[in-house]
């Protein structure tokens, strides 16, 4: 895998989320400096825990700063590649009022970013598109080149937000280049509390009920974490670029056995609430991974059972008070 490659200045943008925080530490401990920045900082209770590894590192800069309006060339200058990993996730709150955020922080954020480096010439932007830009597919893999159908307002935003990088990049002169990689449902320790792997073994360990949207037939292509972390590093340097990657496993795990996976893990019955299918809900997730494997020699390493549980000792250890 690519990952000795790793660049030697960078920016992360949303560093104090769930995969920014695990792209800081990989790059940290490859010895890179990372200008890591977020609007979010460790007075923020749900960003703390992100960041609590990332404390006193040698090479780790935090800037607590909103791409939407603060000073950007600052933070760029010297840098020889940005990972743009800041934005709004989640594709179920994106119908509701808050879906201004989701443009603001999924397109005139990045359109802002975007300019900037281009202006200054920052050699690679590695962009967090996703898997949800697909839509509802005819179960089989998707492929980079079929027809993008985003079936949700977020989903909308990130095909917006991976486009509009792409078309600044293609702009006369540009010496800016950039891959776009479409992540397909990351899990490990620390994930979002929002995610379905999250709440069901929260669910598990705490007896607290799992509302499960729709049949529980939905099936995701789950992707853990230090995998997806791995192929972002390694498309800070890859040669071929201006297009996007899948990053999945090419498997698919439906919502039954992730239940039954995490009842195995804990031990515990999940009670179960049952509720209806929420729109923009995909049925079935599935990374054609060619071009990662071609481009980025990237290939998963961690099975599910393992990475769930890695998720659960995570979560547990957090659950636990320090001992005095
Ligand atoms: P996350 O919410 O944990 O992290 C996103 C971070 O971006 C947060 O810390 C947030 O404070 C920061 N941020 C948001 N708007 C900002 C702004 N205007 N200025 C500065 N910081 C800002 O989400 P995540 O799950 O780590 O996802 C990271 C990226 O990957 C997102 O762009 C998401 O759309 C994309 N993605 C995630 C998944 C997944 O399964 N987690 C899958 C596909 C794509
Ligand atoms: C996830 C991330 O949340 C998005 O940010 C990301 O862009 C997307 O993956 C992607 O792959 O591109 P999603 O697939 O909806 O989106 O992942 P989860 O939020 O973990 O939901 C997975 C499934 O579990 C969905 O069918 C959802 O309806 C279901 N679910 C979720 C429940 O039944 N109950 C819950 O409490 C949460």
């Amino acid at each position: 895998m690519n990952t000795s490659t790793s660049p030697r200045r960078v920016v992360v943008t949303g560093a104090a989320g769930f995969i920014g925080s695990h792209l800081t530490d990989a790059l940290l401990n490859n010895g890179t400096t990372v200008i890591a920045v977020d609007k979010r900082d460790h007075n923020d209770p749900a960003a703390a825990a992100n960041l609590a590894p990332l404390h006193g590192r040698p090479g780790y800069h935090p800037v607590t700063a909103d791409l939407r309006d603060c000073a950007l060339q600052p933070l760029l200058l010297d840098a020889d590649a940005v990972f743009h990993l800041a934005g709004i996730p989640g594709v179920r709150p994106s119908w509701g009022p808050q879906f201004s955020e989701y443009i603001d922080a999924n397109v005139l954020a990045t359109q802002r970013l975007m300019d900037t480096a281009t202006a200054m010439r920052v050699p690679r932007v590695v962009v967090a598109s996703s898997s949800s830009v697909y839509g509802v597919t005819d179960g089989l893999p998707s492929i980079e080149s079929d027809h993008p159908a985003p079936a949700s307002p977020y989903a909308v935003t990130k095909l917006a937000e991976e486009q509009l990088s792409l078309a600044h990049a293609a702009r006369h002169g540009s010496a800016t280049t950039v891959v776009a990689l479409r992540y397909f449902t990351v899990y490990g320790p620390r994930q979002r509390p929002d995610m379905f792997i999250h709440r069901a073994l929260h669910a598990a360990a705490t007896g607290q009920p799992l509302r499960l949207y729709g049949d529980g037939h939905q099936r995701r292509d789950f992707t853990y974490v230090t995998d997806a972390v791995a192929a972002t590093i390694a498309a800070a340097t890859t040669e071929e670029a201006n297009l996007v990657i899948n990053v999945g496993s090419s498997a698919n795990t439906s919502l039954h056995e992730i239940i039954a996976l995490a009842e195995q893990l804990t031990g515990q019955a999940i009670d179960l609430q049952a509720q209806g299918t929420r729109d923009g809900d995909i049925p079935s997730t599935c990374a054609d991974r060619t071009r990662a494997k071609q481009l980025l020699s990237w290939m998963p390493m961690t099975d599910l059972r393992t990475g769930m549980r890695e998720q659960l000792n995570a979560l547990v250890a957090r659950q636990q008070p320090a001992a005095a």
